[in-house]
């Protein structure tokens, strides 16, 4: 098992390089299976849940071909089957947006039902709701969730809830339906938008994503395109936390600033210094950081996937700070490993007290999820003495290099999957 092994108290300074978006990427694979023509996706991150995917869509007969680190070339006209294997959903929840893409290419997918996760429980009746909107048949059997239709035909549907999934997945079987569709109270994080432009590109018509209101015209072919993936939001936020945790200076370059203003009004309000450029970002730590309130909520609200990483930064924050998860009921369990770290925190249902603490001290823990994960790893960095974080398989889903990155800015950290190779770490640093 790998873990990371961290010796903390340095600060992070330098200039790191973000990648592509992996909840954009993933929706923008799925959907590249709806034309029969070759598309070529460039800034693709090299992350296990992207390539997982890809994996998925091999299964099934799309031609999959690497042509760099990040950029893919993708033709699906000899997609034989409509049917993906259990194994792939159960390594990548986001599978889903295969059946969106499958019920709007060929008006048939049969993808297993995903269960719930680390965070809590996903339910996707949101998704199933506007499948059947649009006409199709959705049932249930043997685990998988079959949904097939004669026409797919346009339609009006509500989101009871703002969901992201639900909004891509709905949009994705829409482009390619008859008529009108028109989907209210859709999310309108920065990756809706992206699935939206990619498909766009593709010659569908869908005008409103990153807005609650999306109108789709559907359209009977989607044709070839060649598309660049958006910056990742969440691995930047991180990057911009590690950065105020550690009371460093870092250039977080290749984003879009305006999809960061949430994570930014939170680093102004507990001290740190955010200066914008064009598609750069530059976070300045250079005292006591100070407590803040913080809810997440969703797109332009501050994002549930930020909340372990402000979680850490607080712990380190003087004065009490309040943090609520509106969005997942189980996204608070780093708390206990974060005490385990000398972190000052109570947990009371979707709401976690943090008293900051002068200091961390290094510790043995475990990731219990992607975010959090990397959220540990920030408190490691920002520990003194040693910290070890297990699980890292939940990290490297979604950041990629991670420990590269951050050794780039100056950070002691190697992942290792040995005592032998922990030794070595630690005499090399000695
Ligand atoms: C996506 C992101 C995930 C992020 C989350 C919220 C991807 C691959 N994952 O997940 O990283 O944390 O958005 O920003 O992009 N809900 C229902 N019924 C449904 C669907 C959702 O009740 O059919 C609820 C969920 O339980 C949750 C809320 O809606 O409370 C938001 O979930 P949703 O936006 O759908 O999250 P995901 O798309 O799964």
């Amino acid at each position: 098992m790998e873990q990371y092994i961290i010796r903390g108290g340095n600060p992070l300074v330098g200039e790191v390089e973000i990648s592509g978006a992996k909840n954009a990427a993933l929706g923008i694979l799925a959907a590249a299976i709806m034309t029969d023509d070759t598309v070529l996706i460039e800034n693709l991150p090299d992350v296990r849940d992207i390539n997982v995917l890809l994996e998925a869509m091999e299964s099934i007969g799309v031609k999959v071909e690497r042509i760099t680190k990040h950029a893919v070339l993708m033709n699906s006209a000899n997609v034989g089957e409509v049917s993906v294997d259990y194994e792939y959903i159960k390594k990548i929840r986001a599978s889903y947006y295969l059946i969106g893409a499958l019920l709007g290419k060929y008006k048939r997918a049969e993808v297993p039902l995903p269960g719930g996760c680390n965070i809590g429980s996903r339910p996707i009746d949101l998704h199933i709701k506007g499948f059947k909107a649009l006409g199709a048949k959705v049932s249930i059997r043997k685990g998988f969730i079959i949904a097939e239709a004669e026409h797919l035909k346009g339609s009006h549907i509500y989101l009871d809830t703002v969901s992201v999934g639900a909004t891509i997945n709905i949009m994705m079987a829409a482009a390619m339906a008859e008529g009108r569709t028109i989907i209210e109270n859709c999310a309108r994080e920065p990756h809706v938008v992206d699935v939206a432009n990619f498909l766009n590109s593709m010659g569908a018509n869908i005008k409103g994503a990153g807005t609650d209101v999306i109108r789709i015209r559907g359209v009977q072919r989607l044709h070839k395109t060649e598309y660049s993936i958006i910056p990742d939001q969440i691995e930047a936020g991180t990057f911009m936390f590690a950065a105020a945790a550690t009371k460093g200076d870092v250039m977080v370059k290749h984003v879009i600033p305006k999809h960061l203003e949430a994570t930014t009004a939170k680093l102004l309000e507990i001290g740190c210094e955010v200066e914008e450029f064009d598609d750069a970002v530059r976070v300045v730590a250079s005292k006591r950081l100070r407590s803040t309130n913080v809810k997440t909520l969703p797109y332009p609200g501050y994002p549930t996937d930020m909340q372990p990483q402000i979680g850490v930064t607080l712990a380190l924050a003087a004065g009490t700070s309040i943090v609520t998860e509106s969005i997942f009921e189980n996204r608070f369990k780093y708390m206990d490993e974060l005490a385990r770290m000398g972190a000052v925190v109570r947990v009371e249902g979707n709401t976690a007290i943090i008293t900051g603490v002068d200091k961390l001290s290094g510790a043995r823990v475990s990731a219990p999820d992607l975010r959090a994960g990397a959220a540990l790893v920030i408190a490691g960095l920002a520990a003194e003495g040693e910290t070890v974080v297990d699980d890292i398989v939940y990290i490297q889903r979604g950041y990629e290099e991670f420990e590269e990155k951050l050794r780039s800015l100056g950070a002691e950290i190697e992942r290792v999957n040995s005592d032998r190779a922990a030794q070595k770490f630690r005499l090399k640093l000695g």
